[in-house]
């Protein structure tokens, strides 16, 4: 049977996933399908039961299924279960679904090179902080510093996590020039949300490199701000793009090609 993979979520039209999979499968002339599914919330065991019925080598899960998926797969892998949250299920060749997360390494492969000894700073400290901050600790980081309006939920990921400091945005403001890396993951300035930077960035130090997880719009107000700096900035069309590379060569055995593909959907995108 003809291999086929897919992403399920709600909503899940405007996924840039299919075209992103079914482009690389082309590429790597690998004679698959990759379709978009949209799941209602109280369908979503029967959804799982039917990818695995009908033969589905491997699929995405996005938003709202991440973490209400897990009772439904055979096994979740380190990076899955440190997070609480499954992006990509791969099935294996004896036939069990195993629940992985490459968002937090993929976003941090986005990054390009990048040491060790860097000091990073995590502004926010929700679902997509606690994914990079997990994959920075498996990647061996340790000078981390989590700062978030709510500083109690900064100090809980701290905690859980077992990795890097809890500071309140205050204190990130004032420090700001001690880190090579700043990664904003709120969803302050993503489309239609009104922009208040959570810091600014004034103190920031020459040669730092700025992130933000949203890739809409491409130049988020976070970013925009620090261009005004002349720093390196990272828009999150990188992370879909290198999240959904290690989920390709989970299923697929090869890495696709990356750099092309963040120009292809800038473009895209209109950038
Ligand atoms: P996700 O799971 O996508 O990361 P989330 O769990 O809603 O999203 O996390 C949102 C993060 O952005 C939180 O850290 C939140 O701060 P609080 O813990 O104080 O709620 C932060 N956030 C959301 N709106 C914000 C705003 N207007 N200003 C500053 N931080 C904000």
């Amino acid at each position: 049977m003809k291999k086929w993979f897919a992403v399920i979520g709600k909503p899940i039209a405007h996924s840039l996933s299919p075209y992103m999979h079914s482009a690389w499968l082309k590429e790597q002339h690998i004679d698959a399908s990759y379709i978009p599914i949209l799941v209602e919330e109280e369908k979503l065991q029967d959804a799982v039961n039917s990818l695995k019925l009908l033969g589905c080598s491997g699929w995405n899960v996005t938003v709202p299924y991440k973490e209400a998926i897990i009772p439904y797969l055979d096994e979740i892998d380190q990076s899955a279960r440190g997070i609480g949250a499954v992006n990509t299920v791969v099935k294996t060749e004896d036939g069990r679904f195993v629940g992985y997360n490459t968002d937090g390494l993929g976003f941090i492969e986005s990054l390009g090179p990048i040491r060790q000894t860097n000091h990073i700073l995590i502004v926010g400290a929700g679902g997509a902080a606690r994914g990079i901050v997990h994959a920075f600790k498996q990647l061996g980081f340790s000078h981390i510093a989590i700062a978030n309006r709510t500083f109690a939920n900064a100090k809980r990921l701290v905690e859980e996590l077992q990795l890097g400091q809890a500071i309140t945005l205050e204190e990130a403001e004032d420090t700001l020039a001690q880190f090579d890396i700043i990664i904003h993951t709120t969803p302050q300035g993503m489309k239609n949300s009104t922009a208040t930077l959570p810091i600014q960035l004034n103190q920031i130090k020459e040669h730092a490199i700025v992130a933000d997880i949203v890739y809409n719009p491409l130049v988020t107000p976070f970013l925009e701000e620090a261009k005004k700096y002349n720093v390196r900035t990272v828009n999150g069309l990188g992370m879909l793009v290198h999240q959904g590379a290690i989920a390709f060569s989970y299923w697929n055995g090869v890495k696709p090609n990356t750099e092309q593909m963040v120009e292809r959907l800038t473009e895209q995108l209109g950038g």
